[in-house]
């Protein structure tokens, strides 16, 4: 189980404060899984986790294989909820910079549809240009504006590349069984399609096609996180201040309550920056409602030190800080002697990088502490698929909790409709003329 501890709040918070929240955070916990609260027709989610191999996983695999056999680069098309998962499982298991060196047999990920800047299209026609790719178009409306211009430009390049029959071989779509333009389209094309259940939301879609191609795509076991998820399904259904989901939830609502009005994510992994993106749109769009919401930005640590580090330690104190930490991997660096010392590291020579980080860390908590910001850590253990799996369905669990408990509707977005109403208007997008 993820380890919650909350010993670094306590400057902030009571025991009895805490304790005092247990039949509040309990309602939460029984309103989303008895599906009794707002947004009920969304909870799709609580039941993906599987042991079983089923029938589209199987399809997925396969599916995966075929495009790392035929594929030097796979183009994930999509935006939000439709997107930033599999990003987010793809970069903290491999990096970054897993891209570097791949081709066909492991394909290169890119992503398009997931903005409307030129410079971006532009460099994947680029990085496109002379190879073999496939792409996955993931919307579950179908109608959504960017990724529905990126499969537009994306069909014509492979169109122009591989023939009709070819793009058709080549073209994936993951989006509602029935309803929908990509539906239609994929149906109308005769493309392969997996499904967004129609009860699971964007934003809690990771553990369906959504999540699963890409990262099969990428070499990483469906099945695996597949396992984690589903542990976790059963490890975080304690009804108590044991469930670290419980203490996650509880513990951000009392802070909140405080003044605490933002909560920074933090990991000292550079692979977790996409991760902490995907929680950012949990929690945000889930919710930020209502004129409330605990307000998510993710930072890296310790990059971000020397950028946030300032405003975090003596700006306003309207923050608390939720950070992630993984077991250190086997492979380590040990620092070297340097006989002129002129950057006088010496005092670390034979240490390892590891030893620094975790120096770094015990460092940070306590200068933030101390600077009156109180402190969540969450201990993940080993970082490997199951992990990944855990994780996805521990945030969403505390998602649905925590925003039960800020008494809003966790499965609707109507404010993202806004700007959109206004881009259409402004585009000339016939009824919105008004
Ligand atoms: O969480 C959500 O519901 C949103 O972020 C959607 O995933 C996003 O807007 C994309 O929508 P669609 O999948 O319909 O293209």
């Amino acid at each position: 189980m993820i380890n919650v501890d909350i010993s670094n709040v306590w400057g902030k918070l009571s025991l009895p404060d805490l304790l005092a929240s247990e039949k509040e955070v309990f309602d939460a916990h029984m309103t989303l899984t008895q599906g009794s609260g707002e947004g009920n027709d969304f909870l799709g989610w609580l039941d993906l986790p599987t042991e079983k191999e089923t029938d589209e996983i199987r399809r997925i695999r396969a599916a995966a294989e075929k495009i790392r056999s035929n594929s030097d680069v796979f183009v994930v098309i999509g935006i939000g909820g439709s997107y930033l998962g599999p990003r987010a499982a793809i970069e903290l298991l491999q990096g970054p910079n897993h891209n570097m060196g791949k081709g066909k047999g492991n394909p290169q990920i890119y992503y398009a549809g997931n903005t409307l800047s030129t410079r971006h299209w532009n460099e994947l026609c680029n990085l496109l240009e002379g190879k073999d790719f496939s792409i996955a178009i993931i919307s579950k409306s179908g109608t959504t504006t960017e990724p529905a211009i990126a499969t537009r430009a994306l069909r014509w390049l492979l169109e122009r590349k591989y023939g009709t029959e070819g793009a058709k071989e080549r073209t994936y779509a993951i989006t509602d069984p029935e309803k929908g333009a990509l539906r239609q389209m994929a149906t109308e094309e005769g493309w392969e399609t997996f499904v967004i259940p129609p009860n699971v939301g964007g934003r809690y879609s990771v553990l369906t096609a959504v999540g699963l191609l890409p990262m099969a795509v990428a070499g990483i076991d469906p099945m695996e996180v597949m396992a984690g998820a589903a542990q976790a399904k059963k490890d975080y259904d304690i009804r108590s201040f044991e469930n670290p989901v419980w203490l996650y939830a509880a513990i951000r609502n009392l802070l909140y309550r405080q003044g605490k009005c933002i909560e920074i994510m933090e990991s000292f992994e550079p692979g977790y920056r996409m991760m902490g993106g995907w929680w950012q749109q949990l929690f945000g769009e889930s919710e930020g409602k209502d004129g409330t919401g605990i307000f998510p930005v993710t930072a890296e640590f310790t990059p971000d030190l020397h950028s946030l580090g300032q405003m975090i330690q003596q700006g306003e104190r309207n923050i608390f800080e939720t950070m992630i930490r993984f077991d250190a991997p086997e492979k380590k660096l040990v620092i070297g002697t340097d006989l002129k010392n002129l950057d006088g590291l010496n005092y670390l020579t034979g240490k390892t990088l590891d030893f620094v980080d975790e120096k770094a860390y015990l460092g940070t908590i306590a200068a933030h502490v101390d600077g009156g910001v109180p402190v969540i850590t969450m201990d993940m253990g080993e970082l490997n698929a199951a992990k990944l799996g855990e994780m996805f369905y521990f945030f969403e669990l505390a998602c649905g909790v925590s925003a039960y408990m800020l008494d809003v509707n966790p499965f609707n977005q109507p404010g993202v409709e806004f700007y959109k109403r206004n881009m259409f208007q402004l585009l000339g997008k016939p009824g919105y003329e008004a």
